[in-house]
């Protein structure tokens, strides 16, 4: 029942201190030095970091995306999750026009089920509103806990929003209290030069990137910034790629506009030219937004940086080589959109951000789950390491060498957008609610175990971030 994890750094983000940390019930009940309670498991964390669990605030599991679904459910993908350092999730609830919120939700409840290893959360996509779904919306939202509602300006044949409603979200999610998270593409521009790319005969993945220009992507983003602004709504910019994007973000934010913007670890280090692969090899890095040129990611890492983008979602969308990517082979618009990034997030962001020097552990602690806590309502109880909290904690070996490799990661794709690459540091025992999920790299935990979180917002994100 009890735990105390003994001899470990703490790091959260905004310390860095040796403690031990006693767990019971699920909680931590105390930190100090040298704690000793009769009965606990003694878990020595000598030489370790230990820190939060990651909370990855963007992930599509068990998802219908581009006439195929993605290959991680709920099973692998939350294993795969814990085995990267990820203890909470936030899903991607879709629905679907006429359909009522009530049945989409109950059908990401039922994809989760008996299989998530690790917490969970929904935000709810609004598509269509209907006089039914929007009437539906404020008790659904406040029955499930959800606080974050999502708005796609791209996929023009599945998910695509009008601007009216993508005002309306902004409206209703003002008035719920609620965070509005927006893909901002325009996929109307998108979709044309999609069709001008085929019908001058390319079929070749980097068309994925050219017909997706990153100044669309700024276009989107500053209207969605506009919008939001006029409703009186805050703002949470998935997946920003490019120094377009983050001109805009920043200039809002200056302006006192409430604006939030995530990025994702593709974006920070991979570039377009993996596209351009020789055969198809660059399929196996088409998702939406594209990678870009290289020079965009110094402005992403100086955004995060600056807390001018505060978090780091992993997008998982994952779909294998064989099979899925392989179906848009004389068609790049036909390659499902999206890449395996649940289990590296934590790892990628450490090793090239921290491990590299271009970011601290506080900042490291913030970005990878701390922030994402704060602006989605699930903190104090997650994202920190203090007395009350959740005991969610990830015991990491900051000097261990590890390659990355499909042969050995533990996403159900075939391949691994960072195949080869070796990195510094990896989780060495993850624990959920004070329970190992992953103890010395081995999975113990339980399907199922994970709880579905409720979330609420009593604070806005302006508040809880303070920044
Ligand atoms: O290509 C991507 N990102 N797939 C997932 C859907 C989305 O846009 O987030
Ligand atoms: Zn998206
Ligand atoms: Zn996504």
């Amino acid at each position: 029942m009890k735990k105390i994890i003994k001899g470990g750094r703490v790091a959260t983000a905004a310390d860095v201190f040796e403690a031990d940390i006693l767990i019971e019930n699920g909680k931590i009940v105390q930190i100090g030095k040298d704690l000793s309670e009769v009965g606990a498991e003694i878990i020595d964390a000598t030489g370790k970091i230990v820190m939060p669990g990651g909370i990855d605030p963007h992930t599509h599991l068990d998802m219908p995306f581009n006439n195929t679904v993605t290959d991680d459910d709920w099973k692998s993908g939350t294993i795969a999750a814990a085995f990267g350092g990820t203890t909470t999730i936030l899903d991607f609830c879709l629905t679907a026009g006429e359909e009522k919120l009530s049945a989409a939700v109950e059908k990401w409840h039922d994809k989760a089920k008996g299989k998530s290893a690790i917490d969970y959360g929904f935000h709810l996509m609004i598509g269509d509103l209907t006089h039914e779904t929007e009437a539906e919306l404020p008790q659904i939202l406040e029955q499930e806990g959800i606080t974050s509602v999502k708005v796609f300006m791209a996929y023009a044949k599945e998910f695509q929003a009008t601007d009216r409603t993508l005002f309306k979200a902004f409206k209703i999610a003002k008035d719920l209290g609620a965070v509005v998270m927006v893909h901002c593409e325009n996929g109307s521009v998108i979709d044309e030069l999609v069709e001008e790319a085929r019908r001058a005969g390319h079929k070749e993945p980097i068309y994925h990137a050219l017909t997706r220009p990153a100044e669309l992507e700024g276009e989107a983003t500053k209207r969605a910034i506009e919008l939001a602004h006029i409703a009186g709504a805050t703002l949470y910019v998935v997946h920003v790629t490019c120094k377009e994007a983050v001109d805009e973000i920043i200039a809002a934010r200056e302006k006192g506009y409430d604006v939030y913007g995530e990025t994702c670890p593709p974006y920070l280090t991979l570039d377009q030219s993996a596209l351009a692969q020789p055969g198809f090899e660059g399929a196996k890095y088409v998702w939406s937004p594209p990678l870009r040129p290289k020079y965009h990611q110094d402005h992403l890492w100086n955004a995060l940086k600056a807390k001018q983008l505060q978090t780091i979602g992993s997008d998982q969308c994952s779909f294998s080589f064989k099979g899925k990517k392989q179906l848009g082979l004389n068609d790049f618009s036909k390659i499902p959109n999206g890449g395996p990034f649940i289990e590296d997030r934590f790892s990628i962001l450490y090793s090239e951000g921290v491990a590299k020097g271009k970011i601290s552990i506080n900042e490291f602690v913030d970005m990878i789950s701390t922030s994402a806590a704060k602006i989605f309502g699930l903190f104090p109880q997650k994202g920190t390491i203090a007395i009350g909290s959740d005991a969610d904690i990830v015991i990491f070996d900051p000097e261990v060498k590890r390659e990355i490799s499909a042969k050995t990661h533990h996403m159900n794709v075939d391949y691994n957008p960072y195949e080869g690459w070796e990195v510094t540091g990896e989780p060495v025992s993850v624990l959920v609610r004070g329970e190992y999920v992953i103890k010395n790299k081995e999975f113990v935990g339980v399907l199922g175990s994970g709880q579905y979180i409720k979330r609420t917002l009593k604070t806005t994100a302006a508040e809880a971030l303070n920044i």
